[in-house]
């Protein structure tokens, strides 16, 4: 099969490359770098021929509430107006469990925009929902810090290595079109704050990290299970402990890499 992965060069993106290509599929890496932006369209029409699925596992370089809902409008309607032109089967996009429960925040409501667009295509699809990243821990610091304090909600979650998200993301790829949501978590809960902190320490990140039951998630208000899975889903392998003793916790060793994906995620 061929399947044009769009944010291919991302952290989910390229893993998610890696493996299609590994099971012997045509797996094009689409980003910008690689003339392929779903923002202007430019390189769409081109990458896409013969695509049996598009995955889109892009995401807006900025968080501001305007930039990204623009961004994920704008980027899912091209994607979707190509791939009906191209006549591609499969829609596949990643966004995040707990979505629809989360719009008091930005980001949520532009991910919310994005899954509505793509529920209201002609285009069969799937919607995988994954729970926080493991590699995601220190931006969720860096988003909720106030002055040298992170303020964070003591709720539970159930956070996955970013390397088993792209194994669901892939695995979905292949498959038939759910026209749903398929949902993916770690194999356990913890508490988000107890979770940050134990990422800071790793890092030796001195900034204390505060349970606070009125701080928000990503600015939306949550409670106990506000971001857990539904029973149904579909587990990773991978432990945090195991993950932190892995290559996968290690930062970026590029100056310049770090550099860049802080003043993007700012
Ligand atoms: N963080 C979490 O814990 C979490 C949890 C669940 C779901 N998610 C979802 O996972 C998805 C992927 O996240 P990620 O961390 O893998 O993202 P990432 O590492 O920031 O990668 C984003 C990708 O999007 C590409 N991109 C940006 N603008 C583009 C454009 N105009 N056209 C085409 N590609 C463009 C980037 O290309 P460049 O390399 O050129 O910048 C990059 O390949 C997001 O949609 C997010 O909502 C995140």
């Amino acid at each position: 099969m061929k399947i044009v992965v769009i944010g291919g060069s991302g952290l989910i993106g390229s893993k998610v490359v890696q493996k299609l290509a590994a099971q012997g599929h045509q797996a094009v890496a689409a980003s910008p770098d690689t003339g392929v932006n779903s923002v202007t369209g430019e390189g769409l029409a081109e990458a896409l021929k013969g695509a049996s699925a598009v995955v889109d596992v892009s995401n807006s370089p900025s968080w501001e509430d305007a930039a990204v809902l623009k961004f994920f409008e704008t980027s899912t309607r091209n994607l979707l107006v190509s791939e009906a032109a191209a006549r591609v089967g499969h829609h596949v996009a990643l966004s995040v469990v707990g979505t629809d429960r989360l719009s008091e925040s930005g980001y949520f409501r532009a991910k919310i925009a994005q899954e509505k667009l793509i529920e209201e295509s002609s285009i069969p699809y799937s919607i995988v929902h994954a729970t926080q990243f493991f590699e995601f821990l220190k931006g969720l610091a860096d988003i909720s810090v106030e002055g040298d304090k992170v303020r964070l909600p003591p709720v539970l979650f159930q956070p996955m290595a970013a390397d088993d998200v792209a194994t669901g993301v892939a695995s979905v790829a292949v498959g038939q079109p759910v026209n749903g949501i398929v949902e993916i978590a770690g194999p356990e809960q913890f508490r988000v704050d107890e979770l940050v902190r134990r990422r800071l320490a790793a890092l030796k990140d001195s900034r204390e990290v505060i349970a606070d039951p009125d701080a928000r998630y990503s600015g939306a208000a949550v409670s106990e299970r506000t971001l857990l899975p539904g029973k149904d889903a579909r587990l990773g392998q991978t432990h945090f402990d195991t993950w932190l003793k892995s290559p996968a916790s290690q930062p970026p060793t590029k100056p310049a890499a770090a550099a860049a994906t802080a003043s993007k995620r700012a």
